[in-house]
């Protein structure tokens, strides 16, 4: 069996820490630096010769972690590894993944094509914005794997009361239907809203289509950046008459910080570590809960089945 090598990038150097102890296995030492003009500098510290190399790094901002991703991964093609693997558990610009406006770039494919430039013979997901994009990998063969492996278990126990699954808008419906499904729930609700340029919602545009009124309620979507789309659901609900409310979403930006979800709108808020965060920023005194589960162990698995060449569908909730 040729020798399976772990090796993060800075934003990740957390989450893939976690991911080698489910392995049994070590980081591989890496120099992932700057030059003094703060050209990024990689240089991998150990031989890869004939190996199978996976790369852990998300590419929410800086930019450089992009350019750091594709360094790695294009060191480890040219030390002739046999194999390369770029795990991304967080790929940013997804969302910009269409001409949506005049003169605007598809800046998620164009990120994609600069991925490729790596020469990384493999792929490894999670839960893309848009799940189109992962064509753009191709010939790179992509794996998408879903935090809902992780994350099911725990919310069927967090929502012990009547409840309702919410999408936060018409395009989030795919993903709140697999939840409910999940959840054994046969409907969802979907708070249809207005959005103009940037993401931002047109105030006073959201319809509520479904019945919240005295019932729990669990937001699902796939990431949060500043919270707003969470935070405008959480306050029509309330308004329409809902109790409690929940949020579960992938990756967590968290640009505005925590402390926007406040324990009057939210009762818990959970997220997962694609994206790393300081212990410190994560917690929210005085506001709502925010739970943290990890995707360390879904990724453990699914680099340890792709190294012995096996299937992933188990690891994926039918
Ligand atoms: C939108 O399509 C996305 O799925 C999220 O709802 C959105 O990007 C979240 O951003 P924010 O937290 O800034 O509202």
């Amino acid at each position: 069996m040729d020798r399976m090598h772990i090796i993060a990038g800075n934003a990740s150097s957390q989450l893939a820490r976690a991911v080698c102890r489910g392995l049994g296995n070590e980081l591989m030492p890496v120099n992932v630096g700057r030059f003094r003009d703060g050209e990024v500098r990689v240089q991998l510290l150990d031989n890869v010769r004939g190996d199978d190399v996976f790369i852990i790094n998300s590419t929410n901002p800086p930019f450089e972690n992009i350019a750091e991703t594709i360094f790695i991964a294009n060191a480890a093609r040219n030390s002739s590894a046999k194999r390369v693997t770029l795990v991304i558990p967080y790929l940013g610009y997804n969302r910009q993944d269409r001409k949506a406006e005049p003169r605007v770039p598809v800046s998620a494919k164009i990120v994609i094509d600069m991925l490729k430039q790596s020469r990384a013979d493999r792929a490894l997901l999670i839960d893309l914005h848009s799940e189109a994009t992962a064509s753009h990998f191709e010939p790179t063969i992509v794996d998408h794997l879903y935090a809902s492996y992780g994350a099911v278990e725990y919310l069927k126990r967090a929502m012990d009361q009547p409840f309702v699954v919410a999408a936060p808008d018409a395009g989030a419906g795919n993903r709140a239907r697999k939840y409910a499904q999940y959840l054994g729930l046969a409907d969802i609700v979907v708070f249809n809203k207005q959005r103009v340029q940037a993401g931002e919602i047109v105030e006073e545009s959201i319809k509520i289509i479904g019945d919240v009124e005295g019932r729990d309620v669990l937001l699902i979507d796939d990431m949060i950046d500043s919270g707003g789309t969470l935070i405008a659901d959480a306050q029509a609900a309330k308004e329409k008459g809902a109790k409690r409310i929940f949020a579960f979403a992938t990756h967590a930006l968290f640009s505005k910080g925590t402390e926007v979800f406040t324990k009057e709108l939210f009762e818990e808020v959970i997220v997962t570590d694609t994206i790393y965060h300081e212990q410190k920023k994560i917690q929210n005194p005085g506001g709502a809960k925010i739970t943290v589960r990890s995707v360390a162990p879904l990724l453990s698995r699914a680099i340890n089945r792709v190294h012995h060449d096996e299937s992933l569908s188990s690891l994926i909730l039918g």
